[in-house]
């Protein structure tokens, strides 16, 4: 890991754009990109294929960590688009069905987990940067990073965007349990004990309800061009 190469950690509820900031970003700065949710549903869908049918409280913590610490997991950034490997196999579409968001947001409740998969997500910082998206990004995983942004917006918006993002991959949802289900995950990730979601005490609170993509990575870039040179 270099520490010479900077970090800008991009935090935030479920749905809020993260992924899609995250990419923009990056491609205007030609840096590198950490998708942390997505080590949590490859993991989530790991232990449902180890353990089909389990209840994650009813698995080993230990057993857990183990299937976190293993994966042999590789990205591949292709027309604008993350890929994800598991063992070379594509599950990109795989992880993306709110089913392994659930889970996912289990298995990362258990700091077992989050410990397992700490070192892995910190391997990411290389030069010439990186753009973090996550839960913690900013207040456990990169505590020094330059530049620190916490997006927000109502549930019902961030239903409505998840709904039109699944909508167009093909995956079909229920608007209404797709807000009830973002209500929960929420819940959950900000009243866990290990690492909750909440903005670090010097992010910069974007709240991007009434605003286009390209508004928040115009106003993510301002902050970027304040903190950074490139
Ligand atoms: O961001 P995404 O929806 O892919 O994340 C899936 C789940 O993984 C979240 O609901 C959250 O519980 C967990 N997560 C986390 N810490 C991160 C990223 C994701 O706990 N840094």
């Amino acid at each position: 890991m270099s520490t010479a190469a900077p970090v800008i950690c991009l935090d935030g509820p479920s749905g809020v754009g993260k992924g899609t900031i995250c990419l923009a970003i990056a491609k205007r700065l030609g840096w590198h990109i950490l998708d942390s949710g997505s080590l949590y549903r490859i993991t989530a869908l790991q232990v449902s294929r180890l353990f089909p049918g389990t209840n994650v409280i009813s698995i080993n913590v230990q057993q857990l960590a183990d299937i976190a610490n293993n994966l042999s997991i590789c990205y591949r950034c292709e027309n604008d688009e993350l890929s994800v490997f598991l063992n070379d196999e594509n599950i990109t579409q795989l992880i993306r069905g709110e089913e392994i968001g659930a889970k996912a947001s289990q298995v990362a409740a258990i700091p077992e987990v989050r410990k397992a998969l700490l070192d892995r997500q910190r391997a990411f910082l290389q030069p010439p940067g990186l753009i973090a998206d996550g839960r913690d990004m900013g207040t456990v995983v990169f505590p020094d990073a330059v530049l620190k942004i916490y997006l927000t917006a109502t549930p019902e918006e961030r239903a409505n965007r998840r709904y039109k993002q699944l909508k167009d991959k093909g995956i079909g949802v229920n608007l209404a349990a797709l807000v009830e289900e973002l209500r929960l995950r929420d819940e959950r990730d900000m009243n866990r004990q290990a690492a909750p979601l909440r903005p670090a005490t010097d992010a910069i609170i974007i709240d991007t309800t009434t605003l286009d993509i390209e508004q928040v990575t115009n106003e993510v870039m301002y902050w970027v061009n304040q903190r950074i040179s490139h």
